[in-house]
């Protein structure tokens, strides 16, 4: 079997960490290297808590990328009221002793897909300010990129404002042009992922698997049982980037269809929503293969299974 080779985008941020572990864990992927970028905490902790990951998964070979400290136009807004004020809520996890890579994570993804023959794909799971400012650098990455597989936006209630979710609404510009670009593009938006819940059940299982990174996610996971118990019908926390790594892994767990998606870029109302042409009624090709379900079932078994090998 040859390994898929990924690159990963993130803004660890506690799904960003369990979505690394199960990339880690899965041989059927080549971790090419972990680009950071700002969102759910500055990019000084993201750029740590990524090495963090990487060392507890027994990787720091893995070369780890700082990218953009910010939004292209936004202000940026983080999210440590969700993952706390490390990013990690709940890890206890060492400094990282690896290194950051040296170079900035635009300049890799440029020269890394250059040097590349089509055959890298990307994992985004973040506000997709590294993939757009590549992207407006060196156009001729585009034909390069197998396919971005990305963690954001949605075709329902958003969870940040009524209409956007949290990566597309940081960063609705570089969305756009991300959406924009032509390159083979699937979505997995908030209706998929917060189906892809870590009940009090399933996190008991990940405990009992009494392995290092399972202890680290149950941990994490079992901040936010806490605070879910104390809102009315709390039952858990969603997973949303780790259902990044599960459709390269396991594409049969979710079904996609292609859609025509645009970003909204401009009303104070609705900025970061995407936009998703269910209907055909745009007149837009489908830019996107939108997954629209989940087995659920299914994902938390691949993704405690591969826990246990860590
Ligand atoms: O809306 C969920 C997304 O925003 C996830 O990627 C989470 O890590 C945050 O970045
Ligand atoms: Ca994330």
């Amino acid at each position: 079997m040859v390994a898929r080779p990924i690159i990963i985008d993130c803004d660890p941020g506690q799904d960003d960490a369990v979505a690394l572990l199960l990339a880690f864990a899965s041989p059927e992927l080549d971790v090419v290297a972990v680009t950071t970028v700002a969102g759910n905490v500055p990019l000084e902790l993201t750029a740590r808590n990524a090495r963090c990951v990487c060392e507890l998964a027994g990787r720091p070979d893995v070369a780890v990328y700082a990218g953009c400290p910010r939004p292209i136009l936004r202000r940026l807004e983080t999210a440590e009221r969700v993952h706390g004020a490390t990013g990690l809520d709940g890890a206890d996890l060492p400094e990282p002793t690896m290194p950051l890579a040296s170079g900035h994570a635009v300049e890799f993804l440029i020269e890394r897909l250059m040097a590349s023959d089509g055959d890298v794909t990307l994992a985004a799971m973040g506000p997709l300010t590294n993939l757009a400012l590549a992207v407006v650098e060196e156009p001729r990455i585009v034909p390069r990129i197998r396919e971005i597989v990305l963690m954001g936006g949605g075709m329902g209630p958003g969870n940040v404002t009524a209409a956007a979710e949290f990566n597309i609404h940081t960063d609705p510009h570089a969305a756009a042009v991300v959406f924009s670009a032509g390159a083979p593009l699937t979505m997995i938006g908030l209706d998929v992922t917060l189906r892809a819940i870590a009940t009090p059940e399933r996190v008991k299982v990940i405990s009992a698997l009494r392995r290092p990174a399972a202890a680290v996610v149950a941990a994490m996971l079992e901040t936010h049982l806490a605070r879910a118990a104390k809102r009315p019908g709390g039952r858990g926390t969603a997973l949303h980037d780790p259902c990044v790594i599960a459709y390269l892994l396991r594409p049969e767990l979710f079904e996609a269809r292609p859609m025509h998606v645009a970003v909204e870029t401009a009303s104070p109302l609705t900025l970061g929503q995407t936009v998703v042409d269910r209907a055909g009624v745009s007149g837009e090709p489908p830019n996107a293969n939108v997954v629209v379900d989940i087995d659920a079932d299914g994902f938390f078994r691949l993704l405690t299974e591969r826990l246990g090998r860590l």
